[in-house]
């Protein structure tokens, strides 16, 4: 149960799992006491005794005249431009470029259920049920009659607190804000290291790590998009803790455009993380009477590590983001056109693909790019989406039926968001193009960005996907996005006397009510997140898509570090994971058929080849593999997931997931290693703990084993080549792995 309290200037907030305090300064403030393992019994004096302060900070400029309180050593729930305290702020707000120095304090504060909390139209948010509980301090400047609201809610039952914040200007002139982070994550101390997911086209989310000490760490996107070089998700872990160990707390933003987390430690050694919109692409102007709210923000705890965070975000994005629709339903097994033929298809190479796909077992035959306008490249026809009869000469429709006869779903590929100067489209309506009146105009895979801010493009995008997907039937509709955003001027903008600076997010906003359409008229059709692979793998975009494409690099072995790092904190069932050729098609890499398959059962399972050429894999091998990952599904999709050994530091990565009923282990080794020990083992210590509710005994291979064996001793591993048991050895070579499963013994 969430209960939120008052007591005298203490706000605390618990859950099951966890205590967030707050404490409101003697101007009103709120500042930060504690976020961390729930406190149950907490009292006014024990606050009081935590909070006590004596003597005063020195150099620091004081709040009142003759007094010894400054923010500058405050813990600030929400920082403003201009004070006492000078990091970074979360909020700065201006008039004709001249900034307000705002001093907010708490007026009034009002405790709801949270399924109250109003969302701006087309904004994706957390799904909140009966039992989450909001608090809202609202604050006020009187001088300027701006309010700001800051929205704190608890779940019953995740160690996660939502935070969100509503600017309203309550003043007779407009003013501007310039920047409005969604909140502030405050951590005690300076020994922390910071966890970010960097990377680039087919690389996406390297898990990085480094240690920060006074000053200021930026992890950002500024492409118009989460993108593919970062992501929001952000980590601070203790100073060299191991990955399932010791204190540690994520941040994610429920947002898909540029955005700024900015991880900074001062001479207090306070931490602090501010999160939110870019504010270096974005301000925005706020009339007499309107409010601006931010994207929701996630701050998660764990006492485990970054691993059990892993496990907090993955419970929340599954029960409180993903569209319950889809969130624990059976995904479909796709073929994807895209690496089996590229743009070289048409109704007849398509449908023996189909053919062989059905007989395999596939659920879903997917016709990627190609299929539209006069698509044989990538140089033309996006924007014109109406059937290519060339290639479809008795329509898209007619195929879909063909298909669905094969007994599979229809799935069909769009980019809703670009176009081709070689275009239709274009041709009717070359302002459509975000692009600046003069000057340069940049190239990304021959394509330029459509307006999403002007609701007529987005109307008009509609309308020529509707009918497509109503004669098709299409149940799974793939949205890619290839380029990133660059001269963001909208001429629709303009014309309505509105500044280029709120493009950004007005372009995102558009986005998600082109998926809002897409889900009020066909609410059974999976739509799938793709941009140029994981180039927006966020929660805003979970919202909408249940699962994304992670990645485009499709080769076993970066596939697996892009995976482990993404499943870092996303859920498993979120993760779309193709088996393709090889030699893969991005690195040139042979890597068998049981790696691949081992790294892509960690997620939505499909397959990205051309059955007519020669495999290494037939269709009675996929039809194996698809039975094989039935019994695991639900694992994926209910279970929890611990990492035990991390492709960015081991020969030898490690991970397993677990439901009620089953685990399964996934242990790959990438290099042959002639040290390997030929009776190797693997600790599973999380079997063992309580707060994971697995049962005591398992069953693997007819064997009985105890939680407490496996947590203590270890899973035996599959004998390795150490050089002289070459022949008896059952991993030998480079990239193998082996999938282990263990049932539970009720
Ligand atoms: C990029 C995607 O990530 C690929 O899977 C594929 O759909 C291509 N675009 C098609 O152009």
């Amino acid at each position: 149960m969430v209960t939120i309290s008052r007591l005298e200037n203490y706000f605390v907030l618990t859950n099951q799992k966890i205590s967030y305090i707050l404490e409101i300064l003697p101007d009103g403030t709120p500042a930060h006491v504690y976020f961390g393992k729930c406190l149950p019994h907490i009292d006014l004096q024990q606050l009081q005794y935590i909070c006590r302060r004596e003597g005063k900070s020195a150099g620091t400029i004081k709040v009142y005249k003759g007094s010894s309180f400054s923010l500058a050593d405050q813990m600030l729930e929400y920082p403003v431009y201009g004070t006492t305290s000078f990091q970074s702020p979360a909020l700065m707000i201006s008039v004709n470029q001249s900034p307000l120095y705002l001093n907010l304090s708490l007026q009034d504060y009002e405790i709801h259920a949270a399924c109250h909390n109003e969302q701006p139209e087309a904004m994706p948010h957390c799904r909140f049920d009966e039992h989450a509980k909001t608090l809202v301090l609202h604050l006020m400047d009187e001088t300027w009659k701006i309010g700001v609201d800051l929205l704190y809610t608890l779940t019953d039952d995740s160690a996660m607190v939502i935070r969100q914040t509503k600017v309203t200007n309550h003043g007779e002139q407009s003013i501007q804000i310039d920047k409005a982070a969604s909140g502030a994550l405050n951590v005690g101390g300076s020994d922390w290291d910071l966890v970010h997911f960097e990377g680039s086209w087919a690389r996406e989310r390297q898990q990085v790590r480094q240690n920060l000490v006074q000053g200021q760490v930026d992890v950002q996107s500024l492409y118009g998009s989460s993108s593919h070089q970062s992501n929001p998700y952000t980590v601070l872990t203790r100073t060299g803790a191991r990955e399932d160990q010791e204190d540690a707390y994520g941040v994610n933003l429920v947002y898909s455009s540029s955005f700024l987390n900015e991880a900074m430690v001062n001479e207090f050694d306070a931490t602090r993380l501010v999160s939110g919109i870019h504010p270096l692409t974005f301000a925005w102007t706020l009339r007499p009477g309107q409010t601006f709210t931010t994207p929701e923000m996630m701050m998660g705890y764990s006492d485990q590590g970054m691993d059990g965070l892993s496990r907090v975000f993955s419970r929340f994005i599954r029960d409180f983001i993903l569209n319950p629709r889809f969130a624990y339903r059976h995904r479909p097994i796709v073929l994807n056109s895209w690496e089996a033929v590229y743009f070289e298809l048409n109704e007849d190479n398509l449908y023996s693909l189909a053919k062989k796909a059905a007989r395999a077992g596939i659920e879903c035959f997917v016709v990627d790019d190609g299929w539209f306008g006069k698509r044989d490249t990538d140089t033309t026809s996006l924007g014109d989406w109406f059937v290519d009869e060339s290639k479809f000469p008795h329509g898209l429709d007619a195929f879909a039926s063909k298909v669905r006869k094969l007994g599979m779903e229809f799935g069909l590929w769009f980019e809703p968001e670009m176009i081709n100067e070689e275009s239709e489209l274009y041709r009717q309506h070359p302002d459509w193009v975000l692009r600046p009146p003069k000057g340069r105009i940049s190239y990304g895979r021959s394509q330029l960005v459509l307006d999403f801010a002007n609701p007529q493009v987005v109307e008009a995008v509609y309308q020529m996907m509707k009918p497509i997907i109503e004669k098709t039937g299409l149940s799974y509709l793939k949205w890619d996005m290839n380029r990133d955003i660059t001269e963001a001027w909208s001429s629709y903008l303009d014309r309505h006397g509105i500044s280029q600076m709120e493009l950004f997010h007005r372009y995102i906003l558009g986005v998600y009510s082109l998926y809002e359409k897409i889900q009020r008229d066909f609410p059974e059709v999976l739509i799938e997140g793709c941009a140029g692979g994981g180039g927006r793998f966020d929660p805003g975009i979970l919202y909408y898509s249940s699962q994304i494409w992670v990645s485009d690099n499709t080769d076993g072995f970066d596939r697996l570090k892009i995976q482990y790092a993404t499943s870092m904190g996303y859920p498993l069932s979120c993760l779309s994971n193709h088996i393709a050729e090889i030699p893969s098609h991005q690195t040139g890499r042979l890597i068998g058929t049981e790696f691949r398959k081992d790294v892509a059962f960690f997620g939505i399972l499909g397959y990205e080849i051309n059955l007519e050429r020669k495999q290494d894999l037939d269709e009675e091998q996929i039809r194996l593999q698809i039975e094989t990952y039935r019994q695991m599904e639900p694992a994926i999709l209910h279970g929890d997931l611990y990492h035990l050994r991390s492709p960015f530091h081991s020969n030898q990565p490690a991970w397993a997931i677990a439901d009620k009923e089953d685990l399964y282990v996934g242990v790959y080794r990438i290099l042959s290693d002639l040290q390997s020990v030929p009776t190797a083992s693997l600790r599973l210590p999380f079997v063992q703990k309580e707060e994971n509710h697995l049962p005591k005994e398992w069953i693997c291979n007819d064997q009985r084993l105890t939680s407490a064996l496996l947590a203590q001793m270890g899973l035996r591993l599959p004998s390795s080549n150490n050089g002289t048991n070459q022949k008896s050895a059952q991993m030998v070579g480079d990239f193998q792995s082996c999938l282990i499963h263990l049932k539970a013994v009720r």
